[in-house]
């Protein structure tokens, strides 16, 4: 019995003091790099350069149904915060026809139980949770990937 708890002590000391040595090493990145590089965790680095996003052009083509569609503009500045939805003063269906702009469809209306609102529903007022720019970059993978023929509405 007292061997056991003599062991047991021992093991309850060992562990506090790895304890503390990974709580004094927390910061340390151990040399792992992620999307904001191997910065330590305390040091805050400078921001990334902006990323090169394509000239405005005409709708991307879609390559699957219910793809959320890709921005096919520049978006830099536009605000989507409690007061203002840039994005809503042009697809809004209030501004769509004199705007050009695509409307939000219909989906962008449902609440996550299917009702219908009268204006657009929380779940969809983040616009760039689904939607985004694209950057003109060479793809990291290889993909033959071709959209249905049905879907080949745009170039
Ligand atoms: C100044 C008006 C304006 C604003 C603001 C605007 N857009 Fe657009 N957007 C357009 C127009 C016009 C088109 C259609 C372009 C065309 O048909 O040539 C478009 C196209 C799109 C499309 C493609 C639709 C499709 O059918 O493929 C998406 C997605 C989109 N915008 C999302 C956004 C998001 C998200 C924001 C906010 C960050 C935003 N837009 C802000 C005018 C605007
Ligand atoms: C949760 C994801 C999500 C969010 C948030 C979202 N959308 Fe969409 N959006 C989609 C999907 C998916 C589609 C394509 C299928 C559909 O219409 O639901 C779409 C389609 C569209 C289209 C094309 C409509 C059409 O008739 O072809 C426009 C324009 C658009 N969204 C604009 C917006 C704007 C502006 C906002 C912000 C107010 C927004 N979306 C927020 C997912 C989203």
């Amino acid at each position: 019995m007292k061997k056991i708890m003599i062991v047991l002590i021992a093991m309850s000391i060992a562990t506090g003091a790895v304890a503390q040595t990974k709580a004094e090493i927390m910061v340390n990145n151990g040399g792992v790099e992620s999307l904001r590089g191997s910065a330590e965790l305390d040091v805050t680095r400078s921001a990334d350069k902006h990323k090169r996003v394509l000239k405005d052009r005409e709708p991307l083509q879609r390559n699957y149904v219910h793809q959320p569609p890709i921005i096919p503009h520049q978006v830099r500045g536009y605000k989507v915060n409690l007061n203002v939805n840039k994005c809503l003063s042009c697809h809004g269906w209030k501004y769509a026809r004199e705007t050009g702009a695509t409307k939000i469809s219909p989906t962008h209306f449902e609440t996550r139980e299917g009702m219908t609102l009268s204006d657009v529903s929380p779940r969809r007022y983040f616009c760039q949770q689904c939607h985004v720019p694209q950057v003109d970059g060479r793809p990291l993978v290889e993909n033959d990937f071709k959209a249905v023929d049905s879907l080949s509405q745009y170039k």
